[in-house]
């Protein structure tokens, strides 16, 4: 779906975001859709709260790493609702499981990478990648690999709620820049929202030129849309644009194009995504350079500003990443789920296209 540099052909559509609702399940439905043709696809089930799974790869070191560096995690005798006044956020990875190994070893694919996650509405998890079938280079031969998993019970079912689907990507040389298509009608019909585009429109770019491409956009809790976009010519910082539209998309002004320098990047596909609640995480290789360190960060302010406290998830090669959350779950007992956010990038310990692997996190560190 989407291409890392350094030369891409690239298809638009890279990122999406629901605003809000039942109505996130539509882009999916889509996407199935359209990998449904294809002969090689991959599709199974993968298990998310079973540890003994045989696909599961355990990352045992790591994970006792963050547990000792968060040694309490609060018990919650009433879990619910969650709210920022009552429970601290101690991000707690509980699980992490490969999903895909490049290498041939998975359907003679060479190269697995560009890693998307997102949740729908009932709780389900869809994973996304590509499987580049010759080579790990951005041409050639490729089918989306998709997995899912069903096994975090059934959300509890929200107030219906008309709500827009807004998907933003990136375009090619020719129309470069972030855009977006809006459908107001769950995925039947769409329309180009906003977009903003490169400098110089149209033209080769240059380093310091302005030119946003891969983005993941997420929703506040005032309705406003944040899509967080990799700076892929290091205009102003080597850190991450950010665009935030009031309109659900379908305006953005120059003045709400902003820049973070907090969020150092080293040009790269990252993860963002807002709890109901209003929590802002944030996942890429922290590093203004290389693709390593995949690192976890939060923010209480709407994004302005960032927590000290981080977590790194993977201190080795790591590339793009994606996140996606899981509120108001309920196991298979119809027990009422702590928040859960999930973390899908790619992950190598010599080379970050090695594998691609989803992490779960407990936002609140409960167990
Ligand atoms: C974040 O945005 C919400 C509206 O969405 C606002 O009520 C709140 O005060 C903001 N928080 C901060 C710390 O700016
Ligand atoms: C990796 O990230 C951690 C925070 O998660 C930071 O403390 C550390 O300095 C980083 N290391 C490198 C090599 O950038
Ligand atoms: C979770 O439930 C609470 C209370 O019912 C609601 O305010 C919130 O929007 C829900 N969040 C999600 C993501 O469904």
């Amino acid at each position: 779906m989407v291409g890392a540099q350094p030369s891409r052909p690239r298809t638009p559509l890279s990122c999406w975001a629901g605003c809000r609702g039942p109505v996130l399940a539509a882009i999916f439905l889509l996407l199935l859709v359209s990998v449904a043709g294809s002969e090689a696809r991959v599709e199974d089930d993968f298990s998310l709260v079973s540890p003994a799974a045989p696909a599961e790869v355990a990352t045992a070191p790591q994970l006792g790493h963050l547990s000792e560096r968060h040694p309490c995690p609060p018990s919650s005798p009433n879990p619910f609702p969650w709210s920022l006044a009552r429970f601290r956020v101690q991000p707690l990875v509980t699980l992490e499981q490969l999903l895909w190994v490049s290498g041939k070893q998975i359907g003679s694919v060479d190269t697995f990478r560009i890693p998307l996650i997102t949740a729908t509405p009932r709780g389900t998890l869809l994973a996304f990648a590509e499987a580049r079938k010759k080579s790990a280079s951005d041409e050639g031969a490729k089918f989306i690999a998709m997995r899912r998993s069903t096994d975090q019970g059934t959300k509890k079912q929200r107030e219906p709620r008309k709500g827009r689907l807004i998907v933003c990507g990136h375009g090619t040389l020719e129309r470069d820049g972030v855009f977006c298509l809006l459908s107001d009608d769950h995925g039947a019909s769409w329309h180009y929202g906003t977009g903003v585009s490169g400098i110089p429109f149209g033209q080769p770019k240059h380093e310091h030129d302005f030119n946003p491409d891969e983005c993941q956009p997420y929703e506040l809790p005032d309705g406003s849309v944040i899509i967080n976009a990799r700076n892929q010519n290091n205009y102003h910082c080597r850190c991450r644009i950010v665009l935030r539209s009031y309109d659900a998309c379908d305006t953005l002004r120059p003045r709400d194009v902003t820049f973070d320098p907090e969020l150092v990047d080293p040009v790269v596909a990252a993860g963002a995504v807002a709890t109901s609640s209003g929590i802002v995480f944030f996942s890429n290789p922290a590093h203004p350079e290389f693709r390593v360190n995949l690192t976890l960060r939060w923010s209480f302010s709407n994004g302005t500003s960032w927590q000290k406290e981080r977590v790194q998830v993977w201190p080795g090669p790591s590339g793009y990443s994606s996140l996606t959350t899981l509120e108001n779950s309920t196991d298979g007992d119809g027990e009422q789920q702590p928040p859960q956010l999930f973390v899908l990038y790619e992950k190598g310990l010599n080379r970050y296209t090695e594998s691609i692997s989803m992490v779960k996190i407990s936002v609140y560190g409960t167990l």
